[in-house]
Formats: C-alpha cells, sequence, structure tokens
C-alpha cells in the first residue's frame, strides 16, 4: 500500500463517524483532502452535512466537489472535526501545521464536540519533536518574538534553529496574514509545558501544538487502520 492509498484508508474510516446533519469541522492537507473526496461523494448520494473549512485550500476544494459550506461565524459550535496531523504521540497530542493553517484548524477544532485524526503509521511518534514544530506570528516584532521563543526554549531545555517558513520568493503568508516561524527543537519532553509557554508570548497567534483536542485518532498502516484512543 502506497503512501497515498493509506491516507484513503485513514480518510474512509473517518467516514464512518460522520453522521447524516453533523456539522463538521474540515481539515487541511493531503490526507483531510482525501477525506473531503470521500465525504464529496457521500454529499452526492444525499447525505446531508454542513462543512465549516480550516483553510482556504479546503473552502476551494469543497466547493468544486460540492461539499456545502458554512462559515465558523454561521456555525460556531461544532459536532465533528476530521483533520490530518504531522505528529501523533500515545497520548494524543499533535503536532499540526504543516501545511500552515494550524491556527484556524485549531479554532475549529476547539468549537467540535470532537476531534479526529486521520494519518498514517508514519506520523506516530513516541515523543513528539522531529517535525519542526510551526508557530504563528505576528510579522509586527518578528525578531523580538523569535529571540523570546529562543529564551523560553533554553528555559525548557531545548535548542534548535528557528527559521521564517518560505514560500517562492517571500515569506509564507497563513490564511489570517500572519508568518510562521518553523521551529527545529528535536525531541520535546514537556510538550505541555512548551504550549503553555508559548501561548504567554505576546507577538505569537499560535501554535502547533494540539494538546487535550483530538479525542481520537484513525493511523493507517499496510495492512489497515487501526484507532488510537
Ligand atoms: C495543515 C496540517 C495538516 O493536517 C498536516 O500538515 C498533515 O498534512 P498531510 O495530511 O498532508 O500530511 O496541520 O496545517
Amino acid at each position: 500500500m502506497d503512501a497515498r492509498e493509506m491516507k484513503i484508508k485513514a480518510a474512509a474510516a473517518a467516514l464512518d463517524y460522520v453522521e447524516d446533519g453533523m456539522r463538521l469541522g474540515i481539515g487541511t492537507g493531503s490526507t483531510a483532502e482525501e477525506f473531503v473526496r470521500l465525504l464529496a461523494e457521500k454529499v452526492a448520494s444525499g447525505f446531508r452535512i454542513e462543512g465549516v473549512p480550516t483553510s482556504e485550500r479546503t473552502a476551494r476544494l469543497c466547493l468544486e466537489l460540492g461539499v456545502p459550506l458554512k462559515s465558523l461565524e454561521e456555525l460556531p459550535e461544532l459536532d465533528l472535526t476530521i483533520d490530518g496531523a504531522d505528529e501523533v504521540d500515545p497520548k494524543l497530542r499533535l503536532i499540526k501545521g504543516g501545511g500552515g493553517a494550524l491556527l484556524r484548524e485549531k479554532i475549529v477544532a476547539c468549537a467540535s464536540q470532537r476531534m479526529i485524526v486521520i494519518a498514517d503509521e508514519t506520523k506516530v511518534v513516541e515523543t513528539l519533536g522531529a517535525f519542526k514544530l510551526p508557530i504563528e506570528v505576528n510579522a509586527f516584532g518578528l525578531g523580538a518574538t523569535r529571540i523570546a521563543i529562543e529564551k523560553l526554549a533554553a528555559r525548557l531545555g531545548l535548542s534548535g534553529e528557528i527559521v521564517v517558513r518560505a514560500s517562492g520568493d517571500g515569506p509564507f503568508m497563513t490564511d489570517g496574514g500572519h508568518l510562521i516561524l518553523d521551529a527545529s527543537f528535536g525531541r520535546i519532553p514537556d510538550a505541555d509545558a512548551l504550549a503553555r509557554e508559548l501561548n504567554a508570548i505576546p507577538g505569537v497567534v499560535e501554535h502547533g501544538l494540539f494538546i487535550g483536542i483530538a479525542s481520537l485518532a484513525i493511523i493507517a498502516g499496510p495492512t489497515g487502520a487501526r484507532v488510537m484512543t
């Protein structure tokens, strides 16, 4: 089974959790896009959902495939969010934001009664941090914010390069008009403390540590999909 087939397998298993009439948060990334494709087939066969997309990219795909969308303003309380992840640890703590949508992803997931993660086995880790941690920051005071993050990291025994994410000739801009710093901390022994303290830095808009948000993960491997709770 190749990587795409595993993503489809996880996405298909997640579809079993979606009920007719649900208000659904719809994630961002290649795995979430497989979910959107399968969801669109169900919608075409008469299944009714209302989706809230977590990015402009997901919104475009949903519109193209006929998945009905609402804004989070129209639907501020959701039943379920299905989204991918860059890393998942045994406590269902996540690193997200590889696709740069972490702020909307976190807002939508937290507005949902449940968040289900869909991923393949390569995303499962014992300790978070091999994937660079995306941190969404305000462009104003970028240098000061970066220094504050470096000082925090040093206090928590973390080190590593922190770079502004690039796109084409310039910096990557999020849907909210912010920048992303990718922090190569390596292993993060105390992700809870890092998450809490990053939130206390004024220039940090949001970070990619999702702690206590996911309620279940569907992990696809070469022999099928398993559920982590
Ligand atoms: C986007 C995300 C994605 O869910 C994450 O990067 C996983 O993407 P993919 O399914 O393409 O591996 O957090 O901000």
